[in-house]
């Protein structure tokens, strides 16, 4: 089993940190030196979470020469959903027209990418499922707090999608490393709006319906959780650091791509990194940058590649395949 096509799709509406320096008491070189970011996308009001999805799974069916109807299974990876329900998966699945498909959400920050390819893999492995799309899709200007500088110049809006099914003998999906810490889930949330703490004038006056994060924490966490998942990974695929061709790691900030791999011992230049255009897009930034290497020619077949996440939960996971 493995990825057979990709798609993405990002809004064409792009912020720089010229235009945040407007908003916000903050400077383009404190967010390019901190973070790398340059600029992002931003969706349009009128736009949702599905319509992005919508974008990149037309994409990547166009890439596997597919119909919406050959695809049995859709999995969704976001935090920024459509509504509470239906899924948004389940608005997708009509956009789409894939009326064979059964559709579902996945909330896993920004790790719900490689948690998708990891279900969607098992579901078509045991034969129930022939074809599947997983996208991770996000609108996280619609939960960004434009008030906030230590949050508001991190974020972007994009999707990214891939279809997984059977691929041919020794390539696909080797082996994956999924794990959760809930004991410090509080540094990275949105804290009301859910049954802990439903909507409520006062929740809106305090600003709790936005993303909130501690960025030191979640820094220190996310390379101890990349390196640590990427090793296990890595040996339960039978290979070692050395063979891996291309990491395409979580986008969130270019120092903690950097600490990745220099523990990793793998130079820079396997790296993707698009941070410098997106922004943190969290569960869309890996297809999203997958989409870019593969259309760039940066991944060729028998490559092994890495991908490695982390985020909300708090979260991780590390997946590697022969292309
Ligand atoms: N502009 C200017 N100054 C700022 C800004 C800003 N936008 N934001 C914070 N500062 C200030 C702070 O107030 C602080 O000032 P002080 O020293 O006077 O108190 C100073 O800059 C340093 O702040 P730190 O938070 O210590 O800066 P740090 O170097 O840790 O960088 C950052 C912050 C970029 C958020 C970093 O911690 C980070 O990248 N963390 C990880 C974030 C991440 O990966 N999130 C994943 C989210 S995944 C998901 O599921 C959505």
């Amino acid at each position: 089993m493995g990825i057979t096509a990709t798609g993405s799709y990002a809004p064409p509406r792009v912020l720089t940190n010229f235009d945040l320096e407007k908003m916000v008491d903050t400077s383009d070189e404190w967010i390019r030196t901190r973070t790398g970011i340059v600029e992002r996308h931003i969706a349009d009001p009128d736009v949702a979470t599905s319509d992005l999805a919508l974008l990149s799974a037309r994409a990547a069916l166009d890439a596997a020469d597919l119909q919406p109807t050959d695809i049995d299974l859709i999995v969704l990876a976001t935090v920024t959903p459509d509504m509470f329900f239906p899924c948004t998966a389940s608005v997708l699945q009509h956009a789409l027209g894939a009326t064979s498909a059964t559709a579902f959400d996945l909330l896993v920050g920004c790790t719900g990418f490689v948690y998708g390819l990891a279900v969607a893999r098992e579901m078509v492995a045991t034969g129930a499922y022939r074809r599947a799309l997983v996208t991770g899709s996000e609108t996280l200007s619609k939960i960004t707090d434009w008030e906030d500088r230590s949050t508001c110049v991190l974020f972007g809006d994009a999707a990214g999608s891939a279809v997984v099914a059977a691929v041919e003998e020794g390539h696909g999906i080797l082996s994956y490393s999924l794990g959760n810490d809930g004991s410090n889930a509080e540094v990275l949330r949105v804290p009301a709006g859910g049954s802990r703490l439903p909507t409520s004038q006062e929740t809106v006056a305090n600003r709790q319906h936005y993303l909130q994060m501690v960025g030191q924490d979640v820094f220190k966490f996310a390379v101890r959780a990349m390196v640590d998942s990427s090793e296990v990974a890595v040996k339960r695929a039978g290979l070692t650091m050395n063979d891996i061709d291309l990491v395409i790691p979580h986008q969130a900030n270019s120092r903690i791509i950097e600490a990745a791999a220099k523990r990793f011992g793998i130079p820079l230049e396997r790296f993707v990194c698009n941070v410098d255009r997106y922004g943190n897009t969290s569960s869309a930034s890996i297809p999203l940058a997958l989409d870019e290497a593969v259309r760039g020619g940066r991944v060729k077949s028998g490559d092994h590649v890495m991908f490695s996440s982390f985020g909300a939960g708090l979260a991780w996971g590390t997946m590697v395949m022969r292309w």
